[in-house]
């Protein structure tokens, strides 16, 4: 069915566009032996947090002088806040660096064994949907979606919701719409293609429809051509 070729599509095209960020850097499918998925999840979790409010280039020096500091999630539960704000200096939404603290407190004070599922994340100081999605999904396999502002983007698009994206009804029913599309066998795989895709092809200015390996299955395209979605900024 159509969801099959989406999914199939994104795949095929994150797996020869994929960047390679710090965070990937390891193998990230379960036959590497190299990093067991409960350290690769902290890399998960200091990026995805990072991600949310700022750019993978930005990103990427902040992620790699972090876990050079705090290469565990042990070590980083023994750091102060004022060592954890001074390593985001300039990252801004410091709030984010202190509920990384908190949160890696929380695990190490609660035995430390790594929480695996959204319903287990969620319970951590400062994982919202957001970060218990990345974290499921990349990290562990979890079957579960991730929706950000680049996920909700390419799905109201493939789907051609005119719906305001912005509204918390249209937003649920996006989630609902990403559990639908996760891939069952690599679902941090596709989330991540959903959001990479959405940064690097389906922009929300001057979309690569030309180039998209979805454009055949884009509602939006189909029904009101390139044009129109050259002039949506509001998604
Ligand atoms: N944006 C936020 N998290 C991301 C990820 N894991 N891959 C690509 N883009 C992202």
């Amino acid at each position: 069915d159509e969801t099959q070729k989406i999914r199939e599509c994104l795949l095929e095209w994150y797996d020869l566009n994929k960047r390679d960020l710090p965070w990937r850097s390891k193998k990230l499918d379960s036959s590497s032996p190299s990093q067991p998925p409960e350290e690769r999840a902290y890399g998960v979790w200091v990026s995805e947090v990072m991600l949310q409010q700022t750019r993978v280039q930005t990103v990427i020096q902040y992620y790699n002088r972090w876990m050079h500091k705090w290469p565990t999630l042990h070590l980083l539960s023994q750091a102060s806040l004022e060592e954890v704000n001074e390593m985001w200096a300039g990252l801004g939404y410091y709030r984010r660096a202190r509920f990384l603290l908190e949160g890696a407190k929380m695990v190490v004070a609660g035995g430390g064994r790594f929480p695996k599922t959204v319903s287990e994340l969620r319970k951590i100081q400062g994982i919202g949907d957001y970060t218990a999605g990345a974290i499921a999904s990349i990290a562990f396999g979890e079957v579960v979606p991730v929706v950000d502002g680049n996920v909700i983007r390419v799905i109201t698009r493939l789907r051609a919701i005119s719906a305001n994206p912005k509204d918390l009804v249209t937003v649920k029913k996006i989630w609902k719409l990403a559990a639908q599309l996760v891939d069952p066998i690599r679902p941090g795989d596709l989330n991540q293609a959903l959001m990479e895709f959405g940064a690097t092809i389906c922009t929300p200015l001057n979309p690569s429809c030309s180039s998209c390996p979805a454009s055949g299955h884009c509602h939006a395209l189909s029904v009101s051509g390139h044009d129109s979605l050259v002039q949506v900024t509001d998604f």
